[in-house]
């Protein structure tokens, strides 16, 4: 059963429509990752989930049991739902023992459960002997891991994570990731983690929501986000994107770098003009010139685990530019002639109007 079913969700602020008839649903221990631009409505939804905001219209149920419909509105702190908001994490007046014991029920709690509890979420955050810090004695990263033990405290039925991670540098960002991960796997936590950093939402989650302007674009799981994305907007956004012209013969486009095999092919006729695709691993440079499209390098930009190079093809085949992903430092002078082959499927768009 699923542990979360979103339906229909809209909420307005005066004249912004934050959210518009959001559908999403989520699976007992699983992560969604909703990722999308500044503005486009993220922050709405979880406190639309957590109970901080009153939708105008929709529905949310968690475990089958309705926390807000036209009928019914169930106050946040009997949600069972833990969240971590976006600004201002841990309560500086309290030590890290008081700001995770905080969401526990101190009428049914002894103060020595309570205690003991406390010293089970340190150690599952792996952050034991710090209960007597105040935060402000605490990294930024140590901060965000005792945020994410007192939300996780009173074993709530579900996890809600607000850009946890956006003001970390990179190395900590992928470490915490990680861990944050495992302790949502440990627990067999269901989780909503907000985003806007397109690798973290690939990585970590299950299933990726895109959102763009209130509404929620596409929900698939990772590699369909990334490798069949709804719309050309979705496909620039959740990555590099290389668009080129095309004209569909079958199960192919025709482009000025080849005949290239489309993903979704049945979704056209022959003829039809379509935008196509690529991403930049697709792409093969080489030095050896059979049954390739001669390029020339415009730039190389090294980015430590790969370098990307931005390659123009022959005046002759249209002075395309593309941009290739190359794994490792690979390095190409501006100029430098190549060859380019490419690899796997294409996805294609309906060519926008005015578009030949
Ligand atoms: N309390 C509020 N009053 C008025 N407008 C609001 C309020 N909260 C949010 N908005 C507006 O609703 C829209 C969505 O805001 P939201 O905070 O959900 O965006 P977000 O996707 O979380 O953005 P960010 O990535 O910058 O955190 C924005 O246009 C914002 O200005
Ligand atoms: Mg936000």
């Amino acid at each position: 059963m699923d542990k979360l079913v979103v339906n229909n969700l809209s909420k307005s602020f005066a004249e912004v429509q934050a959210l518009k008839a959001v559908d999403l649903s989520l699976a007992e221990g699983k992560v969604l990752a909703v990722l999308g631009p500044s503005g486009c409505g993220k922050t709405t939804l979880l406190r639309c989930i957590a109970g901080f905001e009153i939708p105008e219209s929709g529905s949310i149920q968690v475990d089958g049991a309705t926390l807000f419909d036209s009928q019914r509105f169930v106050k946040p702190e009997r949600r069972k739902i833990g969240y971590v908001p976006q600004h201002g994490v841990l309560f500086p007046h309290l030590t890290v023992a008081k700001n995770i014991g905080f969401g526990l029920p101190k009428r049914t709690m002894s103060t020595e459960q309570i205690r003991h509890r406390v010293e089970e979420m340190l150690e599952l955050v792996g952050m034991v002997g710090l209960a007597s810090r105040m935060p402000h004695e605490l990294s930024g990263g140590q901060q965000q891991r005792i945020a994410l033990a007192r939300a996780l405290a009173p074993s709530p039925a579900l996890v809600l994570l607000d850009e946890p991670f956006s003001a970390l540098d990179a190395g900590l960002r992928q470490s915490l990731r990680e861990e944050v991960k495992n302790t949502l796997n440990s627990i067999n936590a269901t989780a909503i983690i907000v985003t806007h950093d397109q690798e973290e939402a690939l990585s970590m989650a299950d299933s990726v929501a895109v959102m763009r302007e209130g509404e929620c674009i596409q929900m698939a799981d990772p590699v369909t986000i990334y490798r069949h994305p709804a719309d050309l907007k979705v496909a620039t956004f959740v990555g590099e994107a290389s668009l080129i012209q095309g004209r569909v013969t079958g199960a192919h486009a025709d482009t000025q770098i080849g005949s290239l095999p489309l993903a979704q092919a049945g979704l056209f006729r022959p003829g039809d003009t379509v935008t196509v695709m690529l991403r930049p691993e697709q792409f093969v440079l080489s030095n050896a010139a059979q049954d390739t499209i001669s390029a020339q390098v415009l730039k190389s930009v090294y980015c430590g685990h790969s370098t990307l190079v931005e390659v123009q093809i022959s005046a002759a085949l249209g002075n395309e530019k593309l941009q290739v992903r190359l794994h490792g430092a690979q390095q190409f002078q501006p100029g430098e002639s190549l060859h380019l082959q490419v690899q796997g499927q294409a996805m294609a768009y309906a060519a926008e109007p005015g578009e030949k």
